[in-house]
C-alpha cells in the first residue's frame, strides 16, 4: 500500500483543501488571502509554452544504440566504436501541423535523435525521408508558411502549397516522395529514419569521409492509404503516439538498423551531381549501405511535457569524429535550433534533465533566466585560476574545409554534370515505384490538388508532374479533364 501523501503548494506547505476556495461565509466573496487559490490559478495560466514553429506535434521514447559492427576505419566517434552502447531519446513528429493535429496527415515525419555520449550530446535531427524540399535555408521560412495556414481564413490551403512547390521546382523529388505511399506511414515504428544531409566522418588517423545515415526499420515499412489515414484522423488523432506507447508498454520494443553510405572525401569534387544537395539521394550502386548497429526504443517517457515537449535537438550538437558538410541547408540549421530553443523553452534549456548531457558541462555561460546549476569562479577565459580551457586535441573537432573560396557571393551551388530538379524525382516514380504505387501516386495528387487549387496553379501542377514523369503528368491532367 502506498503511503497517502498530503497536497502541498509549490513551496511544500501543506494545503487545506482542493475543493473549496476561502470565502467570507459559504456564499460570500473569495478572499485575497487564499494564496493557494491564487498560486493554483496563476500556475495554470502559465502552463503553455510556445509550440515548436515546425514539427510541433510529436511523441517519442527513450532507448539505446549499440554499435554492432566495426566502422572505426571511417570514424573515431566514441558512440560508433564496436560494442559501445549509448542511451538515447528519439522524437517523431509531423512537420506542418500544430500541437493536437492528427498524426496521420500526409507530411514528412521528424526522426530526431539525441545520443547521450560521454563526449557530450550528439543529435541527429533527421526525417523519415532521405531528401528535403529545398537547397538553401533562405527559402525555409517561405516554404513553411506555404504549408501552414492562410492569413485570412486561418486554414491550410492547397493552392498555397502547390503554388510554392511549382515555383520552386527543386521541391520535385521530395514532393514525389511525399505524394507516394510513404507520405503517410502506418506508424512511427513502420518507417525508416534518415540523416538526410551529407555529414562528415573522420577516423583516428585524420582521414575524412562524407556519409549519409539510414535507419532501416526492423518492423518493415508499412503505409496508410489516404482513406485509412482520414478515418484514423477522426478515430484517434494521436494514432501514432498510441501505437508507439502501446508497443513499448507491452514489451514489443521497436528497433532500427543503422546503415551508412560512405563517400571518399575526394569524390565530392567531381561526383556526377552535387553530393551536398539535400534534394538528392546517393545511388546505392555508387555508395552501398554499410551496417553500423542497432537502435532500440524500450522506455516511454514518464512526463510528456518535461521529456518530449521540452526536448531540444540541434544539428549543432556534434562529437569528435562527426562534423557537418558544405550542405547550405545543414549550415542554416546549425543556427536555427538553439536559437528557437532559447525562445521556446528558455535560455538555460540545456540544464533540463532531458537535454542535459550525461557528461560533465564546463561551459563559461552563466546566469540567464531559470538557471539552477551553480557556477563557480572564474567566469572568464583565459584565467590564472584553474578554470576550464579549450583544447583542439580534446575537442577533436571534425571540420570540413571543402569548397571554401575567397569570393563572397549569393549564388546557387556550382553545377555538377547531372544536377537538375527533376531527374531523381523521375527515377523515383519510374524505377522505384511499381504500377500500383504509381496509380496511388496519381490518385493522391489528384485528391490533393483538387481541393481549392486555382486554374493557373493547376496548369503548373500538370507541367511540374510532366517534368517529373510525362506519363504521370498526363494522367494527373486527364483526371482533371474528366
Ligand atoms: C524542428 C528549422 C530543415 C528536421 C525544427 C525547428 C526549427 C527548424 C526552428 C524547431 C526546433 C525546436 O523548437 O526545438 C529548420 C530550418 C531548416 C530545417 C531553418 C532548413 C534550413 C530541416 C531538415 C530536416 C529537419 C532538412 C530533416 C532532415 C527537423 C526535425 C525537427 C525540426 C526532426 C523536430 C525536432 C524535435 O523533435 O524536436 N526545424 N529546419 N529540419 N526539424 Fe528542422
Amino acid at each position: 500500500m502506498t503511503e497517502a501523501r498530503h497536497t502541498t503548494n509549490n513551496s511544500g506547505n501543506a494545503v487545506a483543501s482542493d475543493d473549496h476556495s476561502l470565502t467570507a461565509g459559504a456564499n460570500g466573496p473569495i478572499l485575497l488571502q487564499d494564496h493557494y487559490l491564487i498560486e493554483k490559478s496563476a500556475q495554470f495560466n502559465r502552463e503553455r509554452v510556445p509550440e515548436r514553429v515546425v514539427h510541433a506535434k510529436g511523441g517519442g521514447a527513450f532507448g539505446y544504440f549499440e554499435t554492432t559492427e566495426d566502422v572505426s576505419a571511417f570514424t573515431k566517434a566514441g558512440l560508433f566504436q564496436p560494442g559501445v552502447k549509448t542511451e538515447l531519446l528519439l522524437r517523431f513528429s509531423t512537420v506542418a501541423g500544430e500541437l493536437g493535429t492528427p498524426d496521420t496527415w500526409r507530411d514528412p515525419r521528424g526522426f530526431a535523435l539525441k545520443f547521450y555520449t560521454p563526449q557530450g550530446n550528439y543529435d541527429l535531427v533527421g526525417n523519415n525521408t532521405p531528401i528535403f524540399f529545398l537547397r538553401d535555408p533562405i527559402k525555409f521560412p517561405d516554404f513553411i508558411r506555404s504549408q501552414k495556414r492562410r492569413v485570412d481564413t486561418g486554414r491550410r490551403d492547397h493552392d498555397m502549397q502547390w503554388d510554392f512547390w511549382t515555383l520552386r521546382t527543386e521541391t520535385a523529388h521530395q514532393v514525389a516522395w511525399l505524394m507516394g505511399d510513404r507520405g503517410i506511414p502506418k506508424s512511427w515504428r513502420h518507417q525508416n529514419g534518415y540523416g538526410s544531409h551529407t555529414f562528415l566522418w573522420e577516423n583516428a588517423g585524420g582521414e575524412k569521409f562524407w556519409i549519409k545515415y539510414h535507419f532501416k526499420t526492423d518492423q518493415g515499412v508499412e503505409t496508410l492509404t489516404i482513406e485509412e489515414a482520414a478515418r484514423l484522423a477522426g478515430e484517434d488523432v494521436d494514432a501514432h503516439r498510441t501505437d508507439l506507447w502501446d508497443a513499448i508498454e507491452r514489451g514489443d520494443f521497436p528497433t532500427w538498423t543503422l546503415k551508412v553510405q560512405v563517400m571518399p572525401y575526394a569524390d565530392a569534387a567531381d561526383y556526377r551531381f552535387n553530393p551536398f544537395d539535400v534534394t538528392k539521394v546517393w545511388p546505392h550502386a555508387d555508395y552501398p549501405l554499410i551496417t553500423v548497429g542497432k537502435l532500440v526504443l524500450d522506455r516511454n517517457p514518464s512526463d510528456h511535457f518535461a521529456e518530449i515537449e521540452q526536448a531540444a535537438f540541434s544539428p549543432s550538437n556534434l562529437v569528435p569524429g562527426i562534423g557537418t558538410s558544405p550542405d547550405k541547408m545543414l549550415i542554416g540549421r546549425l543556427f536555427s535550433y538553439p536559437d528557437t530553443q532559447r525562445y521556446r523553452i528558455g535560455t538555460n534549456y540545456n540544464q533540463l534533465p532531458v537535454n542535459r548531457p550525461k557528461s560533465q558541462v564546463n561551459s563559461y555561460s552563466k546566469d540567464g533566466s531559470m538557471r539552477y546549476t551553480n557556477h563557480a569562479d572564474p567566469v572568464y577565459a583565459p584565467n590564472s585560476y584553474g578554470g576550464p580551457h579549450a583544447s583542439a586535441a580534446e575537442a577533436g573537432e571534425t571540420v570540413a574545409t571543402y569548397g571554401i573560396e575567397d569570393e563572397v557571393i549569393r549564388s546557387a551551388y556550382k553545377l555538377h554534370a547531372e544536377d537538375d530538379d527533376f531527374g531523381q524525382a523521375g527515377t523515383l516514380v519510374r524505377e522505384v515505384m511499381n504500377d500500383e504505387q504509381r496509380a496511388r501516386l496519381v490518385h493522391n495528387v489528384v485528391q490533393h490538388a483538387s481541393k481549392g487549387v486555382s486554374a493557373p496553379v493547376l496548369e503548373r501542377v500538370f507541367e511540374y508532374w510532366r517534368n517529373i514523369d510525362k506519363e504521370t503528368g498526363d494522367k494527373i491532367a486527364a483526371a482533371f479533364d474528366k
